[in-house]
């Protein structure tokens, strides 16, 4: 995938470490690798999803790239602005353009204010807008995302699950952020509810010309949902595909076991997909394994992956995978499984 210059938001080579442990005397320190020479980018307008488990370092590669918490190498560009390198008012103006949306909207909304107080939120602390103008944004939010104009007044413990996530969306509207970062945003909600709400953020994004950053540990959950996918284990990217090729042809075998999990409507498919499942658990990202870190619960690992770490390289137009059985002619090693 080659870095074009229409691309909202370019992440090169990003790193994020959290420190563990210091040893004074012994002058050494002890990092977790949260997010490890990551690189990713969004198009105007489209939708990337990151996928992966729990811990694999989606979300804190997203605070990186909004820089709310601090990358220790790389280089993010969002709108031509090379995010490490400004301050200040720069940097507030900067972050004006990156709104989050999360996965518990009834923790991340303030429960002593009414719902209009929250979406004024923002506009409040980044805009010097007059109070009439301000709530005049705020009826058309509440239209925009399906509220009633009665219900500003209430409080969010008022409000249904998917209601409070609609407030989240609004709030996260407000200022017109350019890209909106998704985190989780439907994993606390039914299901049925969970297709409301990712057709409202598909509606918004066409009518508002966003661009989303979408994460998720389900692939289920964005397969209606993006443009571009990045599959990340233990702080690495491990494919990353457009969405077409990721669903028809995965080749990293962690993808094609995160696909096989997705419960299917289609008898037939259902009936000729089989399930790939991963046993134990990802090692200590303190002191990660040498070679593949997908090597201990890979069905197909040989000698090499416990030597070798694979990198991520491009088989075939559009679609990065990082495996050492994965050659040019880009056939997935689990291919006599599935
Ligand atoms: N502030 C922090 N201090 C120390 N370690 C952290 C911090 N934030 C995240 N981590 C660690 O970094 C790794 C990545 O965490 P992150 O929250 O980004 O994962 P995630 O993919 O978003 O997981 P989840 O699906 O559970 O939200 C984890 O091992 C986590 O424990
Ligand atoms: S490099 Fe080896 S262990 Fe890693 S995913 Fe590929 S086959 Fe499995
Ligand atoms: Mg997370």
């Amino acid at each position: 995938m080659s870095l074009t210059n229409t691309a909202l938001l370019k992440v090169e080579n990003l790193g994020v470490r959290f420190l563990m442990k210091s040893n004074m005397l012994l002058g050494k320190k002890t990092y977790l690798y949260a997010v490890d020479d990551v690189s990713f980018e969004i198009q105007r307008g489209e939708t990337l999803a990151i996928v992966g488990e729990s811990g694999s370092g989606k979300t804190t590669a997203a605070l990186a790239a909004a820089r709310l918490v601090k990358a220790y190498t790389g280089k993010i560009t969002l709108d031509n602005t090379d995010m490490l390198q400004i301050q200040k008012e720069k940097l507030r103006q900067a972050r004006t353009k990156v709104q989050f949306i999360f996965q518990d909207p009834y923790s991340s909304l303030n429960p002593r204010l009414r719902a209009e107080e929250i979406v004024k939120e923002p506009l409040n602390s980044l805009t010097n807008f007059s109070s009439q103008k301000k709530q005049t944004l705020v009826n058309d939010l509440f239209a925009a995302v399906g509220l009633r104009p009665e219900q500003q007044r209430l409080f969010p413990h008022q409000f249904s699950g998917g209601q409070r996530q609609r407030i989240g969306i609004a709030r996260a509207l407000a200022t017109q952020p350019e890209l909106i970062i998704c985190d989780e945003p439907v994993s606390a909600l039914d299901v049925a509810v969970q297709a409301q709400i990712l057709n409202l953020l598909r509606e918004l994004q066409s009518k508002f010309e966003l661009t989303y950053l979408f994460i998720s540990h389900d692939l289920g959950v964005v397969q209606h949902m993006c443009d571009q996918i990045a599959v990340m284990y233990m702080g690495k990217i491990v494919e990353y595909a457009d969405r077409l090729s990721l669903f028809n042809s995965p080749l990293h075998p962690y993808t094609s076991a995160l696909l096989s999990a997705i419960p299917s409507v289609d008898q037939k498919r259902r009936e000729n997909t089989k399930r790939i499942l991963i046993p134990g658990d990802p090692p200590d990202p303190i002191n990660p394994p040498k070679g593949c870190r997908f090597a201990n619960r890979c069905p197909v690992a040989k000698d090499i992956c416990f030597q070798k770490e694979p990198k991520l390289q491009n088989t075939k137009d559009n679609h990065r995978v990082a495996c050492h059985l994965v050659d040019e002619t880009a056939v997935s090693p689990l291919k006599h499984l599935l």
